[in-house]
């Protein structure tokens, strides 16, 4: 056990309501009893359980550090337990992402997303921690490169000596399993070549150049690697650290404005705008979306989340709202066609396989060019 704090961000789809588009009541109430046991047995110091969408989201903090048996398993317990009531229910995909009978020691690879940092908690340590459904993970490269990395978002970069020096990114490569850092300001243009590609290299970790203090965190699993096999998205999620020689909190929402195009949305095969909505409407209903981003906004005081503030619940956020709504129906106009639905690589999870397999044999060759 270590001095400093871990806040630990762990999430799963274990079961929807109705179809895909949120958590039954009664599974966030049974989440809610057991960080409540879990707080009292000095497990973890705090949490809070919501959810984006179909995504059951459990925000802990306590003092074990990251990748954490007993936290990890702690988490993995509440999913299963959850799955048991979405089975009695018959909610839609009881226990879709637990995608293993046996918890082995950590969560990683095994279906849920994680997000973790540790650090010491300053004199006030305001927090965002943001979750998106009909998503993947390398929806969030974007607007960590706007945080962090542009002074046309980021006033602080310019303004603020503590930023001046700029960030290092985590990025890493999903298909080959390494990673790589980059220095910002001076590597912008070698990192934007890598994170341009959010289906392959993800942002990870965000450090300040200054003195090497975590800014941010992201969930990088891609469920759809794991298993092998197309099993639903990877919904991600995303914790920063905010203000005092850190983005602003108003630096951090700032890139949310633009509801730019991810991977997800219908069956997962499908490009749409990242929508930010507040928790009340959290709930992909059209054509399964659009993807949405909540922002939960904490104080952490000696462990404690003191929050959340439902951060996108603002009418500064309307016009990015609208402009989602404006984009889809633009997509959507596009049917089964690219670009809206994904590339031939992403479908190789679907039906691409099998139709391949049954056409094989009627194709005829071709002489002309
Ligand atoms: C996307 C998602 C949904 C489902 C879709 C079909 O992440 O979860 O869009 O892919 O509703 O679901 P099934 O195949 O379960 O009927
Ligand atoms: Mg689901
Ligand atoms: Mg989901």
């Amino acid at each position: 056990m270590s001095d400093s704090l871990t806040l630990s961000v762990i999430k799963a789809d274990v079961g929807g309501y109705v179809g895909h588009s949120t958590v039954h009541p009664e599974l966030l109430e049974a989440a809610r009893t057991r960080v409540r046991e879990a707080v009292e047995r000095e497990l973890l110091i705090d949490g809070h359980v919501t959810h984006c969408g179909d995504d059951l989201e459990l925000i802990m903090t306590h003092q074990k550090g990251v990748d954490d048996a007993e936290i990890h398993k702690f988490a993995w317990d509440v999913f299963v337990d959850c799955t048991e009531i979405a089975k009695r229910l018959k909610l839609y995909g009881a226990g879709q992402d637990l995608l293993s009978d046996a918890f082995a020691g950590t969560v990683r690879g095994m279906g849920p997303g994680v997000a973790e940092m540790e650090f010491e908690e300053r004199p006030s340590e305001p927090v965002v921690v943001f979750m998106a459904d009909k998503t993947s993970p390398g929806a969030w490269n974007l607007p960590l490169f706007q945080i962090y990395a542009n002074p046309f978002n980021t006033a602080g970069l310019v303004i603020d000596p503590a930023m001046h020096q700029g960030f290092e990114f985590e990025v890493l490569d999903v298909f080959e399993h390494k990673s790589i850092r980059f220095a910002c300001p001076e590597e912008m243009y070698e990192i934007l070549m890598f994170i341009g590609a959010p289906r392959r290299y993800m942002v990870k970790h965000v450090y300040r150049r200054k003195d090497g203090e975590i800014a941010a965190s992201a969930s990088t699993q891609r469920l759809s690697l794991i298993a092998g096999k197309y099993v639903g998205k990877d919904d991600p999620v995303l914790v920063t650290r905010c203000q005092s020689g850190l983005p602003a909190l108003g630096e951090t929402l700032e890139p949310f404005t633009f509801p730019h195009l991810v991977e997800g949305w219908m069956r997962g095969s499908h490009h749409g705008p990242l929508m930010p909505v507040s928790f009340a409407d959290a709930t992909p209903s059209r054509f399964d979306g659009p993807p949405r981003v909540i922002a939960a906004g904490f104080q952490i005081t000696q462990g404690k989340l003191i929050g959340p503030r439902d951060l996108f619940d603002d009418p500064a956020f309307d016009g990015a709202r609208a402009e989602a709504t404006k984009a889809a129906d633009y997509l959507r106009r596009h049917g089964p066609f690219e670009p809206h639905r994904l590339g031939l690589d992403d479908m190789e999870y679907t039906t691409m396989p099998q139709l391949m397999e049954k056409l094989k044999d009627r194709w005829q060759e071709v002489n002309e060019e």
